[in-house]
């Protein structure tokens, strides 16, 4: 989609009449089995607005960031294995439910993807969460992988992998080429992102068409300096320095 041309809809409770109710901006729609965008409530976008602004100052960029983070890990553990558990309750009844099947980890991409590790953690008490490092190589401007930190086991874990702006998806599929390397079977890797471009998932999901995707928003596409449009500017810098 070409930047400008957004999809807009009317948002928000019963209380107001449709024509009363407020127009918003809300994700691209793609057609993408895998890829799963997060319902378009008010108090998405609400959040989404208050981290895209820029005159939000960090502290504030950090709270709103991890509140949406907080509601991608939800969402995320929805697509893991579960099984069936039978408890025991205090009066005496059995009570059919579930409990999550198999080992996880997250793996978040460096530096940006940190800021993500913890929503995991608050969520998933314990959680292994392992490393990796890609940039641009100055030589051939294609992404190069400079470091990994993985548990050992990764082979036997679903992966949260972390990153929260998907723009043209070069990083995101290396990082998963070096997690199937690793013996991290495609269809146990889940990515969440905050914002993504439409060239970012296109490129992904017809790449990895077993990888689950995980996203707050796609947004319109990208400038050509590849930052994601509207977006929010530097995650990792409003993030971390700003
Ligand atoms: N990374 C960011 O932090 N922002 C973008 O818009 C694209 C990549």
């Amino acid at each position: 989609m070409a930047p400008g041309n957004a999809p807009t809809q009317t948002v928000g409770p019963g209380f107001k009449s449709q024509a009363e109710k407020p127009q918003a901006t809300v994700s691209v729609q793609v057609p993408f089995d895998n890829v799963r965008i997060l319902p378009q409530s008010p108090q998405l976008i609400a959040l989404l607005s208050m981290i895209r602004s820029k005159d939000t100052e960090r502290a504030d960029f950090i709270f709103y960031s991890n509140r949406i983070i907080r509601l991608l890990v939800e969402e995320g553990l929805n697509h893991l294995p579960v099984m069936e558990h039978t408890v025991t309750t205090p009066i005496g009844s059995t009570y059919n439910g579930l409990m999550f099947q198999g080992k996880i980890c997250g793996v978040s991409i460096m530096r940006a993807g940190e800021a993500m590790e913890q929503g995991l953690r608050d969520c998933c008490r314990s959680v292994r969460i392992g490393k990796i490092l890609i940039q641009r190589d100055e030589e051939t401007a294609q992404p190069k992988l400079f470091y990994d930190k993985l548990p050992e086991d990764i082979a036997e874990r679903w992966v949260l992998l972390l990153d929260p702006m998907f723009a043209t998806g070069g990083s995101a599929i290396m990082a998963v080429e070096v997690l199937k390397s690793r013996g991290v079977p495609e269809d146990h890797i889940l990515f969440l992102n905050l914002i993504a471009s439409p060239e970012g998932v296109k490129n992904f999901a017809t790449k990895f068409p077993k990888l689950k995707v995980v996203t707050a928003f796609i947004d319109e596409g990208l400038d050509d300096k590849n930052y994601i449009v509207p977006g929010l500017g530097d995650f990792g810098d409003r993030f971390y320095t700003i």
